[in-house]
């Protein structure tokens, strides 16, 4: 497994490329676990050439965020991915992705700005930014992306639809601990109680999917049994939105084009999650 530090290194393998080769690319913040792990197990199976990057991206996080605390453990991480067959991870530094006097930014307008992004202001175009970057650096043909972070893959392949990309995001699925709750990095900052507590994500997806799939399509209704679950465990939500899952717009009823998006404050972790409600 090759490891490449420098955007100057990453230019010089890309130019030396077989370009008969399929390249697949994982951008990751790194503090791996199995829902990381399964994307790079798609990228292995479905492309000649597996690159994945670890670049905890200061620009999407806010002022009040968690940067400096963000779990980070590139030893283990480098094991793992060794594991998994990887052929070269990109370790790109803070000061060669945005050097002093970096100006350039790219947003996707509207879509950054709602559900994760009202509460996140900028985060969606920290996370556009870079990932354009790394596109450029990396020059994949399919990039592999959790379901997870729903909004972010709905936003990213918007951006490489209006700026002509030719990358392909290959969506992946939430990939949830025995318990139902998805896997995350931020999973790790909550105690043991309120890890218990956490389980409301998953518990209000379950229940407001069993009520879809009773008959009932009324957002008001959907929503609301998943607010009940999550209040009695002792979550605060930030949002449960009932979303088109092509426009993000919210829907005030679900079909099998709808999707149910939360995010949930555990003590001081904000937490996400989604699902279709249909099986
Ligand atoms: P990060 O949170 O490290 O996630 C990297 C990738 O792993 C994302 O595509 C995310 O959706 C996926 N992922 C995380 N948890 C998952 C789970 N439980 N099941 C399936 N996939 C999961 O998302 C980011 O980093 C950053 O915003 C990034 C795109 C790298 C830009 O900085």
């Amino acid at each position: 497994m090759q490891i490449i530090r420098t955007l100057a290194k990453m230019q010089k393998s890309v130019a030396r490329r077989d370009r008969s080769q399929v390249t697949g690319f994982v951008p990751t913040m790194g503090f791996l676990h199995q829902g990381h792990l399964s994307l790079v197990e798609r990228c292995r199976e479905n492309c000649d050439i597996c690159v994945v990057s670890i670049f905890v991206n200061p620009a999407q996080f806010g002022p009040k965020e968690d940067l400096a605390n963000y779990p980070r453990d590139l030893e283990q991480d480098l094991k793992l991915l060794s594991k998994y067959g990887v052929d070269q991870v990109f370790l790109p530094t803070q000061e060669d992705m945005y050097p002093s006097g970096y100006r350039t930014w790219v947003e996707v307008e509207g879509w950054s700005s709602i559900l994760c992004g009202a509460s996140r202001p900028g985060h969606f175009r920290g996370v556009a930014t870079v990932v354009l970057k790394l596109l450029h650096l990396v020059q994949p043909q399919k990039m592999f992306m959790g379901s997870k972070d729903f909004q972010q893959t709905v936003i990213l392949e918007k951006l490489l639809q209006d700026l002509n990309l030719e990358t392909r995001i290959i969506r992946c699925p939430i990939v949830r601990e025995a318990d139902g709750l998805a896997m995350s990095s931020r999973n790790s900052y909550l105690n043991a109680e309120q890890r218990i507590q956490a389980r409301c994500l998953f518990q209000a997806l379950q229940q407001a999917k069993i009520l879809y799939q009773q008959g009932t399509n009324s957002s008001q209704a959907l929503i609301q049994v998943a607010r009940e679950i999550i209040s009695a465990a002792g979550g605060r939500p930030d949002y449960i939105k009932l979303v088109d899952a092509t426009t993000l717009e919210e829907r005030d009823e679900a079909d099998d084009n709808t999707r149910l998006l939360l995010a949930v404050f555990i003590g001081t972790t904000r937490l996400i999650d989604n699902d279709a409600l249909s099986a």
